[in-house]
């Protein structure tokens, strides 16, 4: 049977279970295509949100660009909290799209309350229902959890139950870095998984890799994050090791290389994907010493906002502001935000800090670093030394009001080139150009 024949025939849905970044992200796309979406979620508050026609997720608007309410006016969106609405013959897709880490670490707890839930479906469906795992997992969590989960839930897979594990790689800061145009990778445990597979993903995926089997794809997404994590991290070693040049710099000339990227130094690797990845690549592997690098990568990345602490408290600043937050411009995500370690080790260094991101309330801030917020721009001038994670574009504000308001600051570090356009004086600093740290 052609699934993609049978969802477009509208007797049938897709269950997406997990409404955040991800999930909605995929109940937005396949419903634009005409095709049901059912999302669960146990955060009540945005499955009332997308059931009126409300982004759960305000910073999405602009990645989407257009507006959600038609598509749930027309029954094409819907969400709930019941679960048990999900597990029905009508579902013939599954995608989960649910957390995988607690605190930096893996953490499988969600996966599988989902896959108890799916288990509950009729394993005698005329057509097997197929789960498609978009969150990230692992390596070998499919081969260790999942299948045998199943297996002890009495659901035969590539017969009553079809599996693939496609990651994601969605940039929601992009507009077109998203689910139609990216290259997507999937793998399957046998033939019709695969077959169902591209042509559910087809309606949405332009760009298809099919990967030799699940093993495949579930490891990619690790590996792809790990290189980029080893990548950032030297950018940062270096900057460390050669203080005194503008590794910055170098390393933008490096790039002009043909087969070499420009990473640039910075306050760490942040955000859900990238810090993870060694994490979770070493999370199943035996001897750890057959890694070295990605261990030696994770203690260096860790270390960067003891570093930078130490180094403010050397030039003798007392007070510091730091704008940001997120750990991606417009975005309100501060999962694994580098910012959360720096804003720690600064206070630890006994300096008084305090932070301001637009994005986020008073009390969200206070409840993620423990630091009060002050008004931007005006309060600026507390501080004698500022850090500038992120360039939200509510950071940009006229040279003459900053100027104004940083007179007092005797050190600015700015992580993405937020201030560069403004050629401030008061020892203005782009991360890892000459004496940044
Ligand atoms: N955000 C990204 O940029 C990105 C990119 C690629 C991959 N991923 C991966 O995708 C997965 C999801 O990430 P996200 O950014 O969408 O996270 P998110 O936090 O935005 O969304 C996860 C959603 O799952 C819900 N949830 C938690 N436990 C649940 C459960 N037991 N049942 C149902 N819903 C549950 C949460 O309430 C939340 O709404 C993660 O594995 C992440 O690593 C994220």
């Amino acid at each position: 049977m052609n699934y993609q024949k049978l969802l477009k025939s509208k007797k049938y849905k897709i269950a997406v279970w997990g409404t955040g970044y991800i999930g909605l992200s995929t109940m937005v796309y396949f419903s634009k295509k005409k095709i049901k979406c059912v999302g669960f979620d146990i955060n009540k508050e945005k499955i009332k949100k997308i059931n009126s026609g409300v982004l759960p997720l305000a910073d999405l608007k602009k990645w989407f660009g257009f507006d959600i309410k038609s598509l749930v006016k027309s029954n094409y969106l819907k969400a709930t909290s019941n679960y048990k609405e999900l597990i029905t013959e009508e579902f013939l897709v599954h995608f989960i799209a649910i957390p995988t880490e607690k605190n930096g670490k893996p953490y499988y707890k969600p996966l599988l309350s989902v896959l108890d839930n799916i288990a509950k479906i009729n394993n005698n469906a005329k057509n097997p229902p197929i789960i498609i795992v978009e969150s990230t997992l692992a390596p070998k969590v499919s081969d260790k959890k999942i299948i045998p989960f199943l297996k002890r839930k009495k659901l035969k897979v590539g017969k009553n139950i079809l599996l693939s594990i496609a990651p994601r790689r969605d940039w929601f800061i992009e507009g077109g870095k998203n689910l139609e145009n990216l290259d997507r990778v999937y793998g399957s445990t046998d033939k019709q998984s695969t077959k169902v597979t591209k042509d559910v993903l087809s309606i949405v995926c332009k760009k298809l890799h099919l990967a030799s089997s699940y093993r495949v794809s579930e490891m990619v997404k690790s590996v792809e994050n790990a290189y980029r994590h080893m990548d950032i991290t030297l950018a940062n070693q270096l900057s460390l090791a050669f203080p005194k040049d503008n590794i910055r710099e170098v390393l933008k000339l490096v790039g002009t290389k043909w087969n070499v990227e420009t990473f640039n130094p910075g306050i760490g690797a942040g955000g859900y994907c990238i810090p993870l990845s060694s994490r979770y690549i070493l999370s199943q592997v035996k001897s750890l010493n057959k890694l070295s690098l990605l261990r030696e990568t994770i203690k260096t990345d860790d270390g960067m906002s003891k570093f930078i602490a130490n180094s403010i408290k050397k030039k003798g600043l007392k007070k510091i502001g730091v704008l940001g937050l997120s750990y991606k411009g417009d975005l309100k995500v501060s999962v694994l935000s580098k910012v959360i370690p720096l804003v720690k080790s600064l206070k630890k260094k006994g300096l008084k800090v305090e932070l301001f991101d637009p994005y986020f309330t008073d009390k969200e801030i206070f409840k993620a670093v423990k630091v009060k917020t002050f008004k931007f721009p005006g309060e600026l001038k507390k501080f004698d030394g500022l850090v500038v994670s992120v360039n939200h574009k509510l950071f940009n504000i006229s040279k003459k009001v900053l100027e104004k308001n940083t007179k007092n600051c005797k050190l600015i570090i700015d992580h993405d080139g937020a201030w560069k356009k403004y050629n401030l004086k008061n020892n203005y600093h782009l991360t890892g150009d000459r004496e940044w740290i």
